[in-house]
């Protein structure tokens, strides 16, 4: 009888056990500092028996990035697509040798717009209940489906602007054209010189189509860094052809399933934006967008361009975060205290900029 009820309980408990995680309370993180470089910087075999790739299950979280959705679905991150910064630089790192500063710099910048500060998550897709709740004077804490805010944003290469809607599903319209580009451009093969081509395609693209478009940083960075990324981690590191170049089913993998090929080795070295000025110098355009309507793309001086580290650095802090946390206080202001510094750790040791406060120091 007792052992009965026992079993009772435990199946109560059994079948709860999803739901606890929203119960719960959720307690206010000290975020950790971001962690280094790796010990063991070569490439080496990742699609390794530690991490199988496995299907998402309802209510996991895929976004705008494949090379995140990737390493969600090979347990490099949490699988539910929720993680915590460290979580993020470590399997940017260890899965794709996306080097360390780099790394940081990117993750915090989605972290101070688009995590949850007082819990310390943040989605890789859309807005989930796993992020923990909205805290009290919070933005959304949306995830990086979010649009708008600038580190994901308008002319993706295979998604389309968020002014038609958001939709983060694989397009097949936006594939084909990445093939055509790859057979015309590449011999078949996604190489620097397609990464140059489908860039300037999807900026005119979006320029004939998009009265909202918008093409000013942080997203002018991300839209060039996104394109060569795609070479810098999706190129097996067993690669010794002088000519750097992705297969289609390898690109296939990533993008549509988020799988890395059978045997999928990392870089060979760590990665940062190789090819950024490659394909920026083929196609040049100044930051900027549609004014008034499509067709009617128009330079922004306020924004900064490829060279302006600092301004891109100085626009980050002082506009998009300061106008989305006016007036913060408590945990909520030290933890934007401590995310900054851990983004303003993660510039180029070359940039030089100089470290901003607007919210105090601790
Ligand atoms: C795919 O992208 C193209 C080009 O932006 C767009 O016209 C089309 O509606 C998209 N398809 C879907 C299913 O969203
Ligand atoms: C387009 O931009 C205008 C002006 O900034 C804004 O009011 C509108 O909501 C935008 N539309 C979409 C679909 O993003
Ligand atoms: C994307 O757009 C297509 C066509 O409009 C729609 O069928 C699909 O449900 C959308 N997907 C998401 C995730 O919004
Ligand atoms: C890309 O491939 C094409 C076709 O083989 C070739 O002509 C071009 O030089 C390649 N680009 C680079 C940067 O290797």
């Amino acid at each position: 009888m007792i052992l009965s009820t026992r079993f009772a309980n435990l199946t109560l408990l059994v079948s709860i056990a999803p739901l606890l995680h929203l119960a719960q309370a959720w307690p206010a993180v000290y975020p950790e500092p971001p962690p280094g470089p790796l010990e063991f910087d070569g490439t080496k075999l990742v699609n390794d028996a530690a991490h199988p790739w496995r299907p998402t299950q309802p209510g996991d979280t895929r976004g705008p990035c494949p090379a995140l959705n990737t390493l969600a679905s090979h347990g490099y991150l949490p699988r539910n697509g929720v993680a915590t910064p460290k979580q993020l630089i470590n399997a940017v790192m260890e899965g794709f040798n996306m080097n360390n500063k780099l790394a940081i710099f990117v993750t915090y910048a989605a972290m101070l717009v688009d995590g949850n500060l007082v819990t310390n998550l943040i989605s890789i897709g859309s807005k989930t209940p796993r992020t923990g709740p909205n805290f009290h004077g919070a933005v959304s804490a949306g995830g990086l489906n979010t649009p708008g805010f600038g580190v994901e944003g308008d002319a993706s290469l295979l998604r389309g602007d968020a002014y038609f809607g958001d939709n983060h599903s694989f397009n097949k319209t936006l594939w084909d054209e990445f093939v055509d580009y790859s057979n015309r451009f590449g011999g078949g093969y996604y190489n620097l010189t397609v990464a140059a081509e489908l860039r300037h395609r999807a900026i005119q693209r979006s320029i004939a189509t998009n009265p909202n478009f918008t093409l000013v940083a942080p997203r002018y960075f991300t839209a060039y860094a996104e394109s060569a990324l795609i070479i810098g981690a999706f190129l097996d590191g067993r690669n010794t052809d002088a000519e750097r170049k992705i297969p289609m089913d390898v690109a296939l993998g990533f993008f549509r399933d988020s799988r890395m090929p059978a045997d999928f080795h990392r870089a060979a070295k760590p990665t940062g934006n190789d090819g950024v000025v490659e394909i920026f110098s083929a196609h040049p355009i100044s930051p900027g967008g549609n004014v008034g309507g499509v067709d009617n793309y128009a330079p922004d001086p306020t924004s900064a361009n490829l060279a302006q580290f600092c301004v891109l650095y100085e626009n980050f802090v002082q506009k998009t975060v300061k106008r989305l946390y006016p007036n913060p206080t408590g945990v909520v202001r030290r933890n934007l205290i401590l995310n900054l510094q851990y983004f303003y750790s993660g510039q180029p040791s070359v940039a030089g900029c100089t470290q901003l406060f607007p919210y105090g120091q601790l």
